[in-house]
């Protein structure tokens, strides 16, 4: 497993032996160099590193970086294994012809801990992702810092968090979490741009469930603490939710897809077979809105109508799914979509949901993605449960993002858009730039029924003293205020939106309106950095 040292003087005191000394240093570097270490990772359903980024490129376009890279140290018999590469493999390569930069952590060696010379490794092959503006793909299988390294291992970390952020923003940065991501060390993956947790075979946590057992006396499982599904679900620290390690790497090639290779660059354009005329689907948008206010109905229909090919890559599915974040495209060009759905928690916005479309809009407005949001929204989630943890800190990230989003904003109202959340959900003065509303819209401070218990309160309590029909009374009184207050209209009136239309014209207004923002530049005042709140 170990390089033997096999070299002499008289062997490479010619070329033939020199070729030949290469040849056997490379195979040693770049093979199997431990079978039954390879085998143990299969039998858990894991590939190796190496497999990991043959999956992942574009056949043949791999190039290594610093495979004979070795480890210094000499601690604790660490002198006496010595495997080339290290515990990472590093490289660039392509996926749809185009660059990304990799490194994928290496559990046959050292159980893929990271020591000085795998975080060098790993730096370098920030730097270089940096520099030449490529995405980077880190996948991740380690545990943790190399005990055996002590500090110089910890300060690799620090050096990872600090590209991971001075990175932010300018390429995209997606991690694949493949096994096991511990300590300090999920703090790579948080600071990227996507997260993507194989089921079953991955998990993440900062303490461990022994410590949490010595310290809280709570007894935990690694998949219940920190596996993919926990954290797909309940933390949304993961946005995909992988079924295996083929499943990962799909989902990181098709994000790749939509996404343009840096900050200074345009997302690749594909191909459309756009019609350009009213279809069955478009038609199909007419009737989805029900009759009753409170009846749900799926949004991902309508965004699905609206993009090429009905093709919507969802992010973060599983978390707060009362809203849908995720990619698309229109005329063959990406847009990030934001939809509140109806059909979980009646759409309304709670924490999770405005802080996951917030972090969705911010990376979209740094990479230039226009951004299409589609509204329904009955307001924000009530309760001492939300008040408590801090849906006014919280909250006010999606207003902060979209205020300051300078990336083309078209907005769909499909039907309900009452009070803050009508605003905060791209309205018109948050900066918008293409308001529609279906003639289905509502738009008000508060929906009908709790409008009318207080402006008509007296009255209502009049005809209960009278023994009137009070609710009979409530519904005509009710239904007024929709007719005379909720009308999309009266927004239009003052520009408010921009245009009232038929569901059915929908995808051939989103059209025209991206189309009419290819254009659009717009720069705020200078500043060193915002203070989103945190
Ligand atoms: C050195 C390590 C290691 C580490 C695993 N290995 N973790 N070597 N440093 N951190 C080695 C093991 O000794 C073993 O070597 C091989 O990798 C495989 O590990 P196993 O334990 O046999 O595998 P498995 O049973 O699958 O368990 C995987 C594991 C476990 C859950 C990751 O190894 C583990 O708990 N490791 C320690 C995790 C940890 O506490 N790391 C520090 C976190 S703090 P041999 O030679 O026997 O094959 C941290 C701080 C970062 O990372 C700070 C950033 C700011």
């Amino acid at each position: 497993m170990t390089q033997e040292n096999t070299q002499t003087p008289e062997s490479l005191a010619t070329t033939a032996g020199r070729i030949a000394d290469h040849r056997r240093k490379y195979q040693e570097a770049v093979g199997d160099r431990d079978a039954a270490a390879a085998e143990k990772q299969h039998a858990r359903g894991k590939m190796t590193a190496r497999e990991r980024i043959s999956s992942l490129l574009d056949p043949g376009s791999f190039v290594e970086f610093d495979k004979y890279v070795k480890h210094r140290a000499t601690a604790f018999g660490m002198d006496k294994h010595h495997p080339f590469g290290d515990s990472v493999v590093t490289g660039a390569g392509t996926i749809h012809g185009r660059q990304v930069v990799v490194y994928s952590q290496d559990f046959t060696a050292f159980g893929g801990s990271l020591g000085e010379a795998a975080g060098e490794k790993i730096v370098k092959a920030m730097e270089f992702a940096l520099k030449t503006g490529a995405p980077i793909i880190g996948m991740l299988d380690s545990g943790g810092a190399r005990i055996q390294e002590g500090v110089f291992s910890l300060s690799q970390y620090a050096k990872i968090f600090k590209r991971n952020t001075m990175s932010s923003g300018v390429i995209p940065q997606i991690s694949i979490v493949m096994g096991p991501s511990a300590g300090g060390a999920v703090y790579s993956p948080a600071l990227t741009d996507f997260v993507i947790m194989v089921d079953k075979t991955s998990n993440m946590f900062v303490t461990g469930p022994d410590v949490i057992k010595t310290v809280t006396g709570e007894e935990v499982g690694f998949e219940e603490l920190g596996g993919a599904l926990t954290h797909n679900k309940t933390s949304g620290v993961s946005h995909y939710l992988a079924s295996d390690e083929l499943d990962a790497l799909d989902y990181a090639r098709t994000l790749i897809s939509y996404l343009p290779d840096n900050n200074l660059a345009e997302a690749p354009v594909y191909d459309s077979d756009t019609v350009y005329e009213i279809t069955e689907a478009d038609r199909a948008l007419n009737t989805i809105i029900p009759d009753s206010a409170n009846q749900p109905y799926d949004m991902k229909t309508v965004i699905e109508a609206i993009l090429d090919g009905g093709d919507f890559l969802e992010v973060q599915p599983l978390f707060a799914p009362n809203i849908l974040i995720g990619f698309g495209r229109v005329e063959g060009r990406t847009v990030g979509i934001v939809a509140n759905q109806p059909n979980q928690m009646a759409g309304t916005l709670n924490i999770d949901a405005s802080e996951k479309a917030a972090r969705f809009v911010r990376f979209c407005d740094a990479f230039s993605i226009p951004i299409l949001t589609l509204v329904d929204v009955p307001g924000f989630l009530p309760g001492t449960d939300q008040e408590y943890q801090g849906i006014i800190r919280r909250g006010a990230k999606l207003l902060y993002a979209y205020a300051e989003a300078t990336v083309p904003l078209v907005t769909i109202i499909t039907r309900k858009a009452y009070g803050g959340a009508y605003i905060v959900m791209a309205s018109k003065e948050m900066g918008a730039d293409f308001n529609i509303a279906w003639p289905t819209a509502e738009i008000a401070v508060m929906g009908g029924a709790g409008a009318v218990n207080i402006l008509y309160r007296k009255e209502l309590a009049a005809a209960e003293a009278a023994g009137e029909d009070v609710e009979a009374l409530r519904a005509k009184l009710t239904a007024q205020y929709t007719a005379d207050v909720t009308s999309p209209f009266l927004a239009a009136e003052r520009g408010e939106i921009d245009n009232v239309l038929e569901p059915a014209g929908t995808r051939l207004a989103v059209i025209k309106a991206l189309r009419g923002l290819r254009g659009k530049r717009q720069e705020g005042p200078a500043k060193k950095h915002g203070n989103i709140p945190l």
